[in-house]
């Protein structure tokens, strides 16, 4: 799949793209490297997944000129103080002089000062062993901070992830902010259509995307009756159906794998008739709406 979308700031975005979490070491390198092989042009990647060298030395190592391939970073809960200098530290392990995306992880901050060593990349816990979240702060001063960022050149886009509409009126309503973010990356799938926040989206031209698109661990969407009786109508697969049908709702979509057939099956997406469309569609309202991730602010509001 090659088709792009084109972000608030005039740059295009590919809207298929290979999702990284849990693709650490040699795995990871080589899920990069043959991504990139078989026509990707898009990676996605977190701070928090301790995966940026790799992924940074595959995108390297690919040959292909860097302004070809649509690279996204995170910044995690723990830095949310000083976004310039965590994603200064992305570019570091990730050996880029520059990232075409830089996304706020969680609209949360967490609190630094029980943190005993160098590693930012977890959450915190306080002394009732929850995780310790920084009340003095919020997403919207993380935001106010993150605008300067595009101007000082470490990354060409900024947005957000797990964000609610609620966190997204939050951000656009702020005095202090300029921008309207780029992106919103959050769970999509026929099982949570995310009809409303798409909607929004759309309306204020913002992009979204859409991670764990096959459900997660095991990939258990997969294995539902209707998935696989519309795939097996189109001889495909049925990860090729669920990303498929992500694109032609026309965001972006991030699909992990590391393994090296699935990644390339995964990149080989088609077009769906609009009734098998629509019934991909109509899943959440059958079966009842499952979400695999928590947003993280669910367990502190
Ligand atoms: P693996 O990395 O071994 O391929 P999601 O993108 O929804 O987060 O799903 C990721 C999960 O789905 C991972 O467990 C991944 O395992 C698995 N997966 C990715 N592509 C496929 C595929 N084409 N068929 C089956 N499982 C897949």
């Amino acid at each position: 799949c090659t088709a792009t979308a084109t972000l608030n700031t005039g740059s295009k975005i590919p809207l298929l793209g290979l999702g990284t979490w849990r693709s650490t070491k040699d795995k990871g390198y080589a899920a990069v490297r043959k991504a990139l092989d078989a026509g990707y042009r898009h990676i996605d990647s977190a701070a928090v997944c301790m995966n940026e060298q790799v992924i940074g030395k595959a995108i390297r190592d690919s040959g292909i000129p860097r302004n070809e391939v649509f690279v996204t970073a995170k910044l995690w809960s723990t830095q949310h103080r000083q976004p310039g200098k965590a994603l200064e530290q992305s570019l570091d392990r990730l050996g880029l002089d520059y990232v075409d995306l830089y996304i706020m992880h969680w609209p949360l901050a967490f609190k630094t000062d029980r943190l005993s060593s160098k590693n930012y990349m977890v959450i915190p816990t306080n002394a009732e062993k929850k995780p310790d979240v920084d009340t003095d702060w919020n997403h919207v001063k993380t935001w106010e901070l993150m605008q300067y960022l595009p101007k000082r050149g470490g990354t060409k886009a900024i947005g957000v992830s797990n964000c609610s509409i609620r966190h997204l009126k939050e951000i656009l309503d702020s005095q202090g902010n300029k921008i309207v973010p780029a992106i919103n990356q959050i769970e999509a799938h026929p099982f949570l259509p995310q009809d409303d926040m798409l909607d929004f989206c759309h309306d204020k031209g913002i992009i979204m995307e859409a991670y764990s698109p096959l459900g997660s661990d095991g990939a258990p969407f997969l294995k539902e009756p209707v998935v696989r009786e519309i795939a097996k109508r189109y001889h495909v697969d049925t990860a090729q159906l669920l990303i498929s049908w992500g694109l032609q709702r026309g965001y972006v979509v991030l699909p992990k794998s590391t393994n090296l057939e699935r990644i390339v099956s995964n990149s080989q997406t088609f077009e769906l008739a609009k009734e098998d469309f629509i019934r991909l569609h109509e899943l959440a309202q059958e079966r009842g709406t499952k979400r695999v991730h928590s947003p993280p602010w669910f367990f502190f509001e």
